[in-house]
């Protein structure tokens, strides 16, 4: 039998036919992966925004109501501090010098000193004449040698503020300002037994952040302290337990003790801080279960537990919490269903559960596509190996930084991955598969044909 002529052109032509967007769709992986979410980046600056607004609004030093001069002997203090001086320094308009409204002279209320040149110093008889500061700030001086404030100064001061700057600062000589309302202390070295010795004193303390600066020791066991609102003593070398009497500040609107070397077990009084919005005691080496009194703190909005050695089941009570916004739980030691739902997770900007090996999704609430770096759970409530967070070890707790595209949970892009990626391209996998196999079956019909006429 002859086989009709035209067979052969004809089956090249569907070949060369074949759109080539399906032969190259087919060709790309079908799990095309979700984007990292936008929310997760590190936004870390190193001031925190409530020790920066510029001091006591209540006194309301317009520039221009008061016609008397700056104390001479200020003047003169301000100039051996290398700050140009030929206008009035009370009426400059930047926020850096705040001046009362007295009279015959004005006096200095407040002070920031920032990208100090290199042979700006301190001297005791400067510092003296600047008595009437409450507020004094260093951003950017890092040459800078402290010197011992003299007393009128160090209790005047409300605030007080170095940021990558002064040279190294000592226990002894931050424990001497103890009327200050507010420490902002990062990347300064301060060496100190404990954030004790600093704190002891300081009773109307409302803010405090010590940060970056290689403190060591242990928390304070006393917190007698009313209206401390904000805590934060993250990346420093901080050991031991999280005392108890620390939740006795009710208060507390924010906890940050992460990246240091905290261990034991997160107190179970933790939810009588009430008042607490945002809880970090991630990268330390707490262990333990999430404690049940969490439950009562109404108004948490960040919670970041992950990089610890937390265990046991994550608690049903964390669906609830209505203000809820960031929830890290990754890398500890979680185990069994993780209590979550599609429109749970949705609602959150960040969300991380990767890197707990024992921990897995019930696949018939969950859609296997958002990407949470654990592994759906069999009929037992464990992880279907293998999990697919394998890629997430990273050899020894590796620092904070480089892996916040590994498990974390994409959240937002479910539905779009869905549309996209996933479903067309198995389509199109399929087509492309059974056409080409129809054309080579025509081609092979004709050339055995041909060859054995
Ligand atoms: C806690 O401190 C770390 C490091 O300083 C910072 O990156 C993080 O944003 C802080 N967390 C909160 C909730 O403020
Ligand atoms: C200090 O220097 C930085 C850049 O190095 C600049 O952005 C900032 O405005 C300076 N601050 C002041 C108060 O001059
Ligand atoms: C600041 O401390 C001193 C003690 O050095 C004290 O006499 C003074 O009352 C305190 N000032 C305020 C406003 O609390
Ligand atoms: C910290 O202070 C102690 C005692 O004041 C001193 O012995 C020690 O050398 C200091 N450590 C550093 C790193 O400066
Ligand atoms: C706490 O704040 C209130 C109201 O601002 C104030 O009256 C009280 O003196 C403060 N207590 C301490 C110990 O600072
Ligand atoms: C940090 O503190 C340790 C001791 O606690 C000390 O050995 C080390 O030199 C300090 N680092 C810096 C940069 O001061
Ligand atoms: C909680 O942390 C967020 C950023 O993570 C910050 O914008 C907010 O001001 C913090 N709230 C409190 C009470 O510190
Ligand atoms: C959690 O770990 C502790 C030891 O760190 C262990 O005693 C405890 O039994 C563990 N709990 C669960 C539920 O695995
Ligand atoms: C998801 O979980 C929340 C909190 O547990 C619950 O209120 C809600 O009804 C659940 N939604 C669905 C669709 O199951
Ligand atoms: C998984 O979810 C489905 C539907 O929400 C529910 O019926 C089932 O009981 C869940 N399985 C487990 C083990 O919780
Ligand atoms: C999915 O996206 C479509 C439009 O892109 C939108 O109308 C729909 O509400 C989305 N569904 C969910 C569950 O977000």
């Amino acid at each position: 039998m002859e086989p009709p002529p035209l067979l052969l052109p004809i089956s090249l032509f569907i070949l060369l036919l074949l759109p080539p967007s399906l032969i190259t769709s087919a060709r790309s992986p079908p799990t095309a992966t979700a984007s990292p979410s936008p929310a997760e980046s590190p936004s870390s600056s190193p001031s925190s925004s409530h020790s920066t607004k510029s001091p006591s609004p209540t006194t309301n030093p317009s520039p221009s109501s008061s016609t008397s001069q700056l104390d001479p002997k200020q003047l003169r203090a301000l100039q051996s501090l290398n700050i140009p001086t030929s206008k009035d320094p009370c009426r400059s308009l930047h926020p850096t010098i705040i001046c009362d409204n007295s009279a015959p002279f004005r006096h200095l209320l407040s002070l920031l000193l920032s990208n100090c040149s290199d042979d700006v110093q301190l001297s005791i008889t400067a510092l003296d004449s600047l008595s009437t500061l409450t507020t004094l700030q260093f951003l950017n001086c890092p040459s800078v040698t402290p010197v011992h404030f003299p007393p009128g100064l160090a209790s005047n001061l409300r605030s007080f503020t170095a940021i990558h700057s002064l040279k190294k600062l000592t226990g002894v000589f931050l424990s001497r300002l103890h009327n200050l309302t507010d420490l902002t202390l990062s990347a300064v070295i301060v060496n100190a037994s404990g954030p004790s010795i600093i704190l002891s004193n300081m009773k109307y303390l409302k803010s405090v952040t010590i940060s970056q600066a290689n403190l060591s020791g242990y928390l304070p066991k006393h917190w007698h302290y009313t209206n401390l609102t904000h805590i934060d003593f993250s990346v420093n070398r901080l050991i031991g337990k999280i005392p108890s009497s620390l939740t006795q500040l009710e208060n507390l609107q924010s906890l940050n003790l992460s990246s240091n070397e905290l261990d034991g077990e997160i107190p179970t009084s933790i939810g009588d801080l009430i008042s607490l919005q945002n809880l970090s005691l991630t990268s330390n080496s707490l262990s333990g279960p999430i404690p049940n009194s969490l439950a009562a703190i109404p108004s948490l909005i960040h919670l970041d537990l992950g990089r610890n050695q937390l265990n046991g089941s994550i608690p049903k009570f964390i669906a609830d919490m209505k203000e809820l916004r960031y929830l890290n739980l990754e890398k500890n030691d979680f185990k069994g269903i993780m209590p979550f739902n599609a429109s749970f997770i949705k609602r959150l900007d960040v969300f991380k559960v990767g890197g707990n090996a024992n921990l897995c999704y019930n696949h018939s609430s969950l859609s296997p596509n958002v990407k949470l770096g654990i592994a759906p759970c069999d009929k037992h409530g464990l992880p279907l190996s293998p999990p697919p967070a394998r890629e997430s070890s990273d050899g020894g707790g590796g620092g904070g930084s480089s892996d916040d595209d590994d498990s974390g949970g994409d959240v937002q892009s479910e539905n779009s991955t869905q549309q996209h990626s996933h479903g067309p391209s198995k389509v199109v996998l399929g087509v492309a598969i059974g056409l080409s196999s129809a054309v080579f079956l025509i081609i092979f019909l004709v050339l055995i044909s041909k060859c054995c006429r």
